[in-house]
């Protein structure tokens, strides 16, 4: 610390204590000119205010912080000294990451305590887990779904790094796709669900259609006729220029809407006819779609939980769909 600023403590901190021990001489004066315990004069609704002196404990106490102030200075230092006991923050022994890091590693190698927790723990997990999950991921996905105990581990880290956003019983909400139904935007095989958490998924394609379609009432007409596609029932006008529009939606979505899954296309078009919907299947939420488009991302895990890890959460994701 520059002198500058160590004066500058000293003096703000030294003075205040001094301005501190006058403001308390100060008030335990009378000068109001009325006698202690007698009225001032003032009454609220029948309660009067008497001149008392502050309380004798309370101004003891205050009096004793001031001196526990000089006594905790002289002790620990103000400013750019150090104190009678010479206590820094810097000769505590309190390491910076790097340092930390380097002592747990030479830690590890001499196989003693180690400084670090969170390292400690890590390393302790792979070696307590690391087998396991070596053992589950030389077992095939179809194979762990059907072991209760590899189950429970991949709902576990299911829990942990996918509920956010799947939710706890991994059905999803809007925008966000139920992995426990067999309705599927890339493919429900273990191989396909394997790949989608590795590398992750961007829905491809689907654009703000408004300007094309003409504006608000091609939107309207299209979205009448995917709402048919499920069953329901819509104006038949409205429907039948819709259906027109909709080859615009065809290449990704299939002629009838069935999806981009069932044309083989992995770019995770919506099954539109199936009445289970992604963004929600109320007029306005399917007019939402078609206006302004959609774009999902699910995103990659293979670096953030390694491929073995990835491997068992697909057996636990696989195992939802299966009865
Ligand atoms: C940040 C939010 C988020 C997190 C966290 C997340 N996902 Fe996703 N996931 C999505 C979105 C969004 C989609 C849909 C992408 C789209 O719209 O095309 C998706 C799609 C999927 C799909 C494809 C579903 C289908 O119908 O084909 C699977 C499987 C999946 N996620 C599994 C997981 C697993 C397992 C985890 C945890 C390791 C996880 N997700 C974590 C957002 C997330
Ligand atoms: C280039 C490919 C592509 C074209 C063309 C396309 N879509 Fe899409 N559509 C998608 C994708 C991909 C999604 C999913 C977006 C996501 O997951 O975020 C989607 C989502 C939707 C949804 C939401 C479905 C749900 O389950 O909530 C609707 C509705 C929809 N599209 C209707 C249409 C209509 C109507 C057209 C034609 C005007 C059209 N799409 C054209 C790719 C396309």
């Amino acid at each position: 610390m520059s002198s500058f600023w160590s004066i500058w403590v000293w003096v703000l901190t030294l003075g205040s204590l001094v301005a501190y021990v006058f403001l308390l001489r100060w008030c335990l004066k009378n000068f109001t000119g009325v006698k202690e315990g007698e009225s001032m004069g003032h009454s609220f609704d029948g309660i009067e205010e008497l001149n008392n002196p502050l309380p004798k404990w309370w101004s003891t106490f205050f009096l004793l912080t001031i001196i526990w102030a000089f006594g905790y200075i002289a002790l620990y230092g103000l400013g750019g000294w150090s104190g009678l006991l010479g206590w820094k923050s810097s000769n505590q022994g309190i390491l910076n990451i790097a340092e930390s890091k380097a002592k747990t590693i030479e830690n590890l190698a001499k196989d003693s305590g180690v400084l670090v927790q969170y390292d400690r723990e890590v390393a302790q997990a792979n070696e307590k887990y690391g087998p396991i999950f070596e053992a589950y991921a030389a077992r095939t996905i179809e194979d762990l779904s059907t072991d209760s105990e590899a189950l429970k581990v991949g709902q576990r880290l299911f829990i942990q790094n996918c509920a956010q956003c799947h939710g706890s019983d991994a059905h999803g909400t809007t925008g966000f796709p139920n992995l426990a139904d067999k309705d599927w935007l890339y493919g429900g095989t273990p191989e396909k669900i394997k790949e989608t958490i590795m590398h992750g998924r961007k829905a491809s394609g689907m654009a703000a259609w408004s300007n094309v379609l003409g504006g608000e009432s091609g939107v309207k007409e299209v979205a009448a006729y995917v709402i048919s596609l499920s069953g329901r029932s819509v104006n038949p006008d409205l429907a039948k220029a819709g259906k027109e529009k909709f080859a615009l939606c065809a290449s990704c979505h299939g002629p009838d809407g069935q999806g981009s899954l069932a044309l083989g296309l992995p770019m995770g078009a919506p099954n539109l006819s199936d009445n289970i919907w992604l963004y929600g299947g109320s007029q306005r939420a399917i007019e939402e779609s078609i206006r302004n488009g959609r774009a999902g991302v699910m995103p990659p895990w293979k670096d953030i939980l390694g491929e073995q890890k990835v491997h068992v959460i697909s057996a636990y994701v696989y195992s939802l769909s299966q009865d």
